[in-house]
């Protein structure tokens, strides 16, 4: 597998195309950005933990029969994956009011979501990604009211495994970010799954475990990362566990204050 020109780079991560048709391969790097770019940095090891856990993610749901662009990683910060044709929306599932949602309606900080609210944004940086309904969607033809159906039911089956398997961790998933792909007519979820596009915080402390650590200049960001990669990665059952983990082992558990 070689990889060959780049097809694409986003705030950040690269796509490259490969020698293999419908393979690409994306390249986390250590960029993080926030508020539409507007604070940027790049900080070692960044694109890893993304990366590995990312890929742990995938790996799990592919398992539980969500099909996903994830094929596998080759090395610490890139992966395989499906080359898909990107559908150009944001899938936001909600369990808890945080962010966004408690800025622009009167939900209170941390208050339950029961059933989850899944909120679908217009991906467009030039846009400011404005929020979508079903009926934009259809004018818009971005999808069939049939793919829209099966995007939300893959949202929230992604949304209870993902809690699932992070609440044994001792972590709430409050809210995440997702994106889908066609390889012909077939749906895929692509892009990542990373700290960088959940909201996680520690059951116990209430701390956050996510970008809002850099958000909101909570502490080290990169020691928050590392920690929480190592908790959810480092699953001796898992072979798809064992395998991440040998390739971040260089990186991972790192102790707090080195
Ligand atoms: N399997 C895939 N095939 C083709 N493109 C993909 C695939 N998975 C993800 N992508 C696209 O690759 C790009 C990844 O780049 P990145 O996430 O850094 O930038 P961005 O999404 O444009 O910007 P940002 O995430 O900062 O808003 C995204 O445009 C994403 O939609
Ligand atoms: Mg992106």
């Amino acid at each position: 597998m070689k990889q060959k020109n780049l097809l694409y780079t986003g705030k950040a991560k690269s796509v490259f195309r490969t020698d293999v048709k419908g393979k690409l391969i994306v390249e986390f790097r250590d960029d993080i950005t926030a508020f539409d770019g507007g604070k940027k940095d790049t900080l070692k090891n960044k694109g890893s933990y993304n990366a590995s856990v990312s890929a742990f993610f995938f790996s799990h749901l592919e398992k539980n029969g969500v099909k996903t662009h994830f094929l596998e990683m080759l090395d610490d910060h890139r992966m395989l994956v499906r080359e898909l044709s990107m559908i150009p929306l944001e899938v936001i599932v909600r369990n808890f009011a945080a962010g966004s949602i408690v800025k622009n309606y009167p939900f209170k900080e941390g208050s339950p979501l029961k059933p989850p609210v899944i909120v679908i944004d217009y991906k467009d940086d030039s846009r400011h990604d404005p929020m979508l309904n079903d009926d934009l969607i259809a004018a818009l033809r971005l999808v069939t009211p049939a793919e829209l159906k099966k995007i939300k039911v893959i949202a929230l089956k992604v949304n209870v495994l993902l809690s699932k398997l992070l609440a044994k961790q001792g972590i709430t998933l409050v809210d995440f970010k997702i994106e889908f792909g066609r390889q012909g007519k077939t749906i895929y979820l692509g892009d990542e799954i990373s700290m960088d596009s959940m909201r996680l915080w520690d059951k116990k402390s209430g701390e956050s475990l996510d970008k809002d650590v850099y958000r909101f200049n909570k502490g080290d960001v990169m020691v928050t990362y590392n920690q929480v990669a190592a908790r959810i990665i480092n699953n001796p059952k898992s072979a798809t566990s064992k395998k991440i983990a040998a390739l971040t082992k260089k990186i991972l558990i790192v102790k707090k204050g080195k």
